[in-house]
């Protein structure tokens, strides 16, 4: 393998090519093939990509192709389970777009089925490397805070958007709106609190969203506003405040940890706004001492997608991790426990009852 990664991208919808636009501006890596279904993808792609960059519409074309080092996985979640049986024939490096799967069985069987695997499987939970959040995760691994308590994220943002063949307003095809979307913010949860899930409670409905919509005679079911309550191991709780008819908030993430001797907060600034920095603040419980980091993320950086920056640091990290032979830093074992949690959610809110998480023999 050379020095330059070369990468292939499956599925080049919203997130394919914001992938495409991050590797784009890394010294290291290159996107050497394209494999969507759908043409329209494929032709808005062509724009972002060198000419020499081979396109596909079949992945056994593109497997058979042998010319990437690495791909991601970007397509609908439904699909993700059988790309990823037929990928695992390639033991190319892997970076598979969350959530690994829409069902905790089916991330069990992929992690069943990948257990020889030699290469990389890297799930894409690209939240952790949101400068403001990572400064955080930092603090609190430092016991700035002491031990940590509490913790709760809140997301209040706009609905989902059009997606191809809108995939996305059916609980089916993607898991359900706490699988899909809010699987980022259970695998913050475990990471930042270090410790595994024991019982899930929530609260939940679809109230505003995607109501008057009608897809083959078929009305959307995906939820649009949670409570999630997330219990862990070492005692510390943790709070999911989901809100998804919230635009114009001033921030579109809020991330608070209570430990026994000081809170710390951050935002992320909502991606329409532009906004490149973040404060970390810090509020201790005597003499009244405070602190604040402003955290900054490159403005070329920022242009390159729509997650405050973190695409691009995920990328750095995946891309270190092939070079160094190094473990991932989002395993499959994270990616299927924040399925997991997601999973445990929706299930307490349909049927109206606390999830044990050990009903998932995980
Ligand atoms: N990490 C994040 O924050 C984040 C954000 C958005 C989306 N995502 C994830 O990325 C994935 C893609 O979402 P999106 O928003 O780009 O959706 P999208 O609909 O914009 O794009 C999906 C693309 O995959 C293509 N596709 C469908 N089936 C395919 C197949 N079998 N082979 C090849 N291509 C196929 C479609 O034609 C489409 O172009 C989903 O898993 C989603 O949850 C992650």
């Amino acid at each position: 393998m050379s020095d330059t990664i070369k990468y292939g991208v499956i599925g080049a919808g919203v997130m394919g090519q914001e992938h495409i636009q991050n590797i784009n501006i890394i010294e290291n890596a290159e996107v050497v093939a394209v494999c969507d279904t759908n043409e329209r993808s494929r032709k808005q792609t062509k724009s972002l990509v060198k000419e020499s960059t081979k396109f596909y519409n079949d992945l056994n074309e593109l497997i058979s192709s042998n010319i990437a080092d690495a791909y991601i996985i970007a397509t609908p979640n439904f699909t993700h389970i059988n790309i990823l049986e037929q990928i695992l024939k390639t033991n190319k490096h892997l970076l598979i777009e969350k959530p690994l799967c829409t069902t905790t069985d089916d991330c069990k069987k992929f992690e069943l089925l990948s257990k020889d695997y030699s290469k990389i499987i890297w799930t894409g939970m690209e939240y952790r490397f949101m400068p403001p959040v990572k400064h955080l995760i930092d603090e609190v691994h430092k016991n700035i805070i002491g031990k940590i308590r509490m913790l709760s994220i809140r997301e209040h943002r706009f609905p989902f958007l059009q997606k191809v063949d809108d995939w996305n307003r059916f609980s089916i095809n993607t898991g359900g709106t706490l699988v899909e979307k809010c699987c980022h913010f259970f695998d913050l949860m475990r990471l930042v609190i270090q410790s595994e899930p024991v019982k899930v409670y929530a609260s939940g409905n679809q109230d505003v969203n995607h109501l008057m919509e009608q897809y083959d005679g078929k009305t959307p079911d995906i939820i649009d506003n949670a409570f999630v309550i997330v219990d862990f191991e070492n005692g510390v709780r943790g709070l999911l405040d989901l809100c998804m008819f919230a635009e114009n908030s001033e921030h579109q993430e809020e991330i608070v940890a209570v430990g026994d001797i000081g809170k710390i907060e951050t935002f992320v600034p909502s991606s329409a706004s532009g906004e490149n920095s973040s404060n970390v603040r810090i509020g201790f419980r005597k003499d009244n001492v405070t602190k604040s980091n402003e955290v900054k993320v490159d403005k070329e950086i920022l242009a390159a997608g729509y997650h405050h920056g973190s695409t691009y640091f995920e990328h750095l990290a995946f891309i270190n991790a092939i070079q160094n032979n190094s473990p991932p830093q989002v395993s499959l074992r994270d990616g299927l426990m924040s399925v997991a949690i997601g999973e445990a959610a929706e299930i307490s809110i349909k049927e109206n009852r606390v999830v044990f998480m050990e009903e998932f023999k995980l």
